[in-house]
């Protein structure tokens, strides 16, 4: 059976950004709490009203495709994991379908909040190692500024916008996703939701009043549960394939507290300089944490590279991804597009 692979990674990211010091004018925070609390800097926000998770899609799935030299109409299925879609429906994918001009492709979106990208990577996957697809394209997007609530300071200064996506192909050279483990408890998803303008409680004006439309989290509650299974996640895949902390190259966490990142790290035995930590810069942009940090250290991953992806999140819903990695990134930073494509097969 082959594994799929990763042979492209495509980003996009607002240019506008909010700082801490914007948020100190618009709730009672302060940069100091912020950064130790959560290790954020600054994010990135969508602030065009006319654009939304579909455009960041689709600018994201346009790089990805440029890099690896394909059109889009070579793509069979696009999968977007995201909880803001454009609309309830269509899907985000039938619209990002249409944007790159995918013609020959069907796709879907995937819900499961910041475990979504590799829910959605899984799903990817399991195309391609069944032989039914070639070249699948798997992006996490989210327009967190959308149900962001900026009068509430407990959440507001933890959320940004952006998109990652990356192209699934054939390996049989034991490169690509070679396992993963993925949980759901839905007991706890209270604790963490957007209880408006889903058929329980259709938009109305109670629930705008409620401000229901706004994401909700019992923060210190979440915390523990995050640091905790978030790391386990990451310890289970490890044990499956007998893997110790010196054998991994990268672990790739899911962005939502530096703290939580730090704790999986010291429970897999890997040391800071292994882990991609972008939350400084972008903030927790839910399903793209994931793709957006695999762009940000595509031009320091080499080949055969082992590397863990873990993630947790609203649901509860969490879960890690083994990958090793199919192509040395510093081939692509140097724009050797065609050599890199040629060695990918
Ligand atoms: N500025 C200043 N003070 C604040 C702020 C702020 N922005 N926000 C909260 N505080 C205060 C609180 O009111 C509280 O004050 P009190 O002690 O007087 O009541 C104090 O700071 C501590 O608040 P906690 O909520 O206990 O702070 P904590 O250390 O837990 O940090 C945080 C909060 C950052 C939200 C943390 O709990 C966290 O990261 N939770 C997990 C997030 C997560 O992993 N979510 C899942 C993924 S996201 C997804 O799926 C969409």
């Amino acid at each position: 059976m082959p594994h799929a692979k990763i042979t492209a990674v495509g980003n996009y990211l607002p240019e506008e950004r909010l700082t801490n010091a914007d948020l100190e004018q618009m709730v009672d925070t302060n940069d100091e709490w912020i950064r130790t609390r959560t290790g954020i800097v600054e994010r990135r926000i969508l602030k065009d009203e006319n654009k939304a998770t579909a455009y960041m899609s689709a600018a994201a799935a346009n790089e990805a495709l440029d890099k690896r030299g394909i059109s889009a109409d070579e793509l069979d299925l696009i999968i977007i994991a995201t909880v803001t879609p454009d609309m309830l429906f269509p899907a985000t994918a039938a619209l990002v379908q249409d944007a790159i001009g995918a013609s020959n492709a069907w796709g879907y979106d995937v819900s499961a909040a910041c475990s979504g990208f590799l829910f959605a990577l899984s799903s990817g996957a399991r195309y391609i190692e069944s032989g039914h697809h070639e070249k699948v394209l798997v992006i996490g997007a989210d327009k967190m500024s959308s149900i962001v609530d900026y009068e509430d300071r407990n959440t507001c200064i933890l959320f940004g916008d952006g998109a990652g996506a990356v192209l699934l192909e054939a390996d049989n050279n034991g490169f690509g996703i070679l396992d993963d483990i993925h949980h759901i408890d839905g007991s706890h998803g209270d604790l963490l939701c957007m209880p408006g303008g889903g058929s329980q409680r259709p938009a109305s004006h109670e629930t705008v009043d409620n401000r229901d439309h706004f994401l909700k989290q019992e923060g210190r509650a979440v915390f523990k549960f995050a640091v905790e299974r978030m790391a386990s996640a990451a310890e289970e895949v490890m044990v499956a394939n007998d893997l110790k902390g010196e054998d991994i190259a990268y672990l790739v966490p899911h962005q939502a507290n530096l703290r939580i990142i730090d704790a999986t790290a010291r429970r897999m035995g890997v040391t800071r300089d292994k882990v991609m930590i972008n939350i400084d810069r972008y903030g927790n942009t839910t399903a793209a944490t994931i793709p957006l940090c695999l762009h940000d250290w595509e031009s320091e991953l080499t080949k055969g590279d082992n590397l863990i992806l873990a993630a947790f999140g609203g649901g509860f819903t969490w879960g890690a991804t083994y990958v090793k990695w199919a192509y040395d990134g510093a081939d692509v930073a140097r724009s050797n597009l065609a050599e890199v494509s040629a060695t990918l097969g």
